[in-house]
């Protein structure tokens, strides 16, 4: 079996983001970094040295920066300049990134989650407002400790006492943002002092240079202790079992293992693992790999669910108070929706509050109806299925989330808290019901059950549900039909066609064929259903009594007949997310009973149904015979 291998982002080198204001050297304290430890080529700085005097410019460090990007034929992003160089055996990689959009982007993205800061700022200037922004992002981001780099000081004569108070309010300032300095080095990086060693004018200066601050920088070990946290990438089908692809985010996973699907809470036990070639010797996975597991039986999982330790699951929350960073010019309001994208499942939210805004000079927050772009707020979101969460818990993966709207990231998230609302309510108490489905099945003679039609649109699903329905009622059965169009106006009038309503959809309507089947009816079916894990779902909450029927015409029959004219639609754009055109369909591989509609009469598709409901559902039903009493009426 073929898997395609989920994304690695292994990467040897430290990544250090390098932040501060545009004008405050970066570039400079960059280039002349990369260059001291040997990373440009030889004779780079005396070709751009010869450029800038053919010109009559002044030759500057950063040149040599512009330089390397346009060498490396334009692979990197333009937003952000990443340098990797090597340093006493260790290597880094520098980001830098020119706006704070793009600087918060690289952040959150994961690919270059720095596990250091350094903090330029001008010995000229001191902070500006875009370098205190910076640090309370930095903050944001879970960074702890900052190396401060004040730089230019040769415009201020390598003077002692300036770099002493400059070096106590930026301190200051990080402080009450609840960051360490770890280092303050003084530094000139257009001339190379304090860089790489100590320099004769900066003779009266003691602590580390730029270069042994990097030093004290590592990468965390990967988080094996912590309990597992496997977000579901990829589903797959081989045979009878269920591969899950994906990253273990934190934790240890070894066959033998149980793991709880969340959110659905439902457990299995890992019996494998598998690789491109199929079953791997693999026995174990820790944290920090991609991989694929198989499970020992069929659950409802897909895309977005996350395997975790049975022990230390994550929380489920539908309403989650979150940090966020708004991205957009347009301003967060409340009441507006959007996508939340945690670990790798994506919800609808809706804004419920905007909670309050922080103010980055540390004074009292505001109240606000609306989050403009670059500020920070907590708020509120509200969701309709829970969101396995693990909230204000620093660099765990289901702490972090973005906002987006459409495709785009419009905010980012640290999740602080989390509460499970109006689903299942500590407070409820099952009540028993004083009549049992044993007794209503033996007054009625079979038991409540669902009928679940599964197909195309157009594959006959509601012909034949009514027509099924007219034959079980004319035969004194209690019988009912849930059917898609109708449902859809409804109780489910307020869901799409997109993957998350559909499968709410589908959860709603079989808790209530579940309900009527209680009630002793039975229920058939007719919706879609469009795929594998939405079936098996519904399956799993009817429970014992359900039956799948797959309603098969394929897809060029169903689109050939186009009773409703929607295919035509779909073909030509003006109807979205179209099941078999624009949107998934899984036809089911192991139903318990498939109708052949494409060359079949209804009638034969009829006969098929009523032969399996008589032997499967209504089985050794006492017959009673009714037609006495209508004689004695008659007679009367
Ligand atoms: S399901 O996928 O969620 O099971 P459901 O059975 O409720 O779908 O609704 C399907 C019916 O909605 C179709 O028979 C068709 O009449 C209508 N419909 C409207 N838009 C779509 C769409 N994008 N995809 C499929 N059916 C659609």
């Amino acid at each position: 079996m073929m898997l395609p291998g989920p994304k690695s982002t292994d990467d040897q080198a430290i990544p250090i983001v390098i932040v501060g204001h545009v004008d405050h050297g970066k570039s400079t304290l960059i280039a002349r970094l990369v260059h001291d430890a040997g990373g440009f080529t030889d004779g780079k700085v005396a070709e751009l040295q010869a450029v800038s005097d053919r010109r009559g410019t002044d030759f500057e460090w950063s040149f040599l920066l512009d330089a390397l990007q346009v060498e490396r034929d334009q692979a990197i992003t333009v937003d952000s300049t990443q340098v990797r160089f090597a340093l006493q055996g260790r290597q880094y990689l520098i980001i830098d990134a020119p706006g704070h959009h793009e600087f918060i982007r690289n952040m959150l993205t994961g690919a270059s989650q720095a596990v250091g800061a350094v903090l330029v700022v001008d010995a000229t200037q001191g902070l500006a407002e875009q370098t205190k922004h910076h640090v309370m992002l930095l903050k944001f981001l879970g960074h702890k400790q900052i190396i401060v780099v004040i730089n230019k000081m040769d415009l201020v004569g390598f003077d002692q006492a300036a770099f002493a108070a400059l070096s106590v309010s930026v301190n200051n300032y990080c402080s009450t943002s609840g960051i360490a300095v770890a280092a303050s080095v003084p530094v000139s990086a257009r001339h190379g002092d304090g860089l790489f060693s100590q320099s004769d004018r900066l003779a009266w200066y003691v602590g580390p240079t730029v270069a042994e601050s990097l030093a004290m920088f590592s990468i965390s070990p990967a988080p094996v202790d912590r309990p597992v946290r496997f977000p579901v990438q990829d589903v797959y089908r081989h045979g009878d079992q269920r591969i899950l692809v994906g990253r273990l985010d934190s934790g240890c996973m070894a066959i033998g293992d149980q793991v709880v699907l969340c959110p659905t809470g439902r457990t299995a036990t890992i019996t494998g693992f598998f690789d491109e070639n199929g079953l791997s010797s693999r026995t174990d996975a820790k944290a920090g790999e991609s991989v694929a597991i198989a499970l020992d039986h069929e659950l409802f999982v897909e895309r977005g669910h996350v395997a975790a330790s049975v022990a230390a699951p994550p929380s489920l929350a539908t309403l989650l108070k979150a940090r966020v960073v708004w991205l957009d010019a347009e301003p967060l309001k409340a009441g507006a929706e959007y996508i939340l994208r945690v670990g790798t499942a994506t919800h609808v939210v809706l804004v419920d509050s905007i909670n309050r805004l922080f103010d980055f000079d540390h004074q009292v927050d505001q109240i606000t109806d609306a989050v403009h772009q670059y500020a920070v707020a907590e708020i509120s979101l509200r969701t309709r299925v829970p969101v396995p969460i693990d909230p204000a818990d620093d660099g765990a993966v289901l702490s972090r989330a973005m906002l987006l709207s459409g495709h785009r990231v419009v905010g980012a998230c640290l999740l602080q808290s989390g509460e499970r609302r109006a689903v299942v309510s500590s407070n409820l108490t099952a009540v028993i019901q004083s009549v049992s489905r044993d007794e209503r099945a033996a007054r009625n003679g079979y038991r409540g059950a669902v009928i679940w039609f599964t197909g195309l649109s157009g594959a006959g699903k509601s012909t034949l549900a009514m027509a099924l329905q007219r034959e079980l009622f004319d035969r004194r059965v209690g019988v009912y039909v849930l059917d898609g169009d109708n449902v859809r106006h409804g109780l489910n009038h307020d869901l799409g066609f997109n993957e998350a309503d559909r499968l709410e959809n589908l959860r709603r309507v079989a808790e209530v064929a579940r309900l009527f089947a209680d009630a002793g009816l039975i229920v058939i079916t007719a919706f879609i259903a469009p795929t594998v894990g939405i079936r098996t779902l519904a399956r799993e909450i009817v429970g014992a009594e359900f039956h799948e029927v797959y309603v098969d015409a394929d897809l060029a029959t169903c689109e050939a007949r186009d009773t409703k004219g929607l295919y035509a639609k779909a073909r030509r754009g003006e109807i979205k997310d179209f099941t078999g055109i624009s949107s998934v369909w899984e036809p089911p591989m192991a139903s318990d009973l498939a109708v052949p509609t494409s060359h079949q009469s209804i009638a034969d598709s009829l006969g098929l149904l009523v032969d399996y409901v008589e032997r499967r559902v209504l089985g050794a039903r006492k017959v009673y015979d009714f037609s006495h009493f209508d004689g004695i009426e008659e007679t009367s």
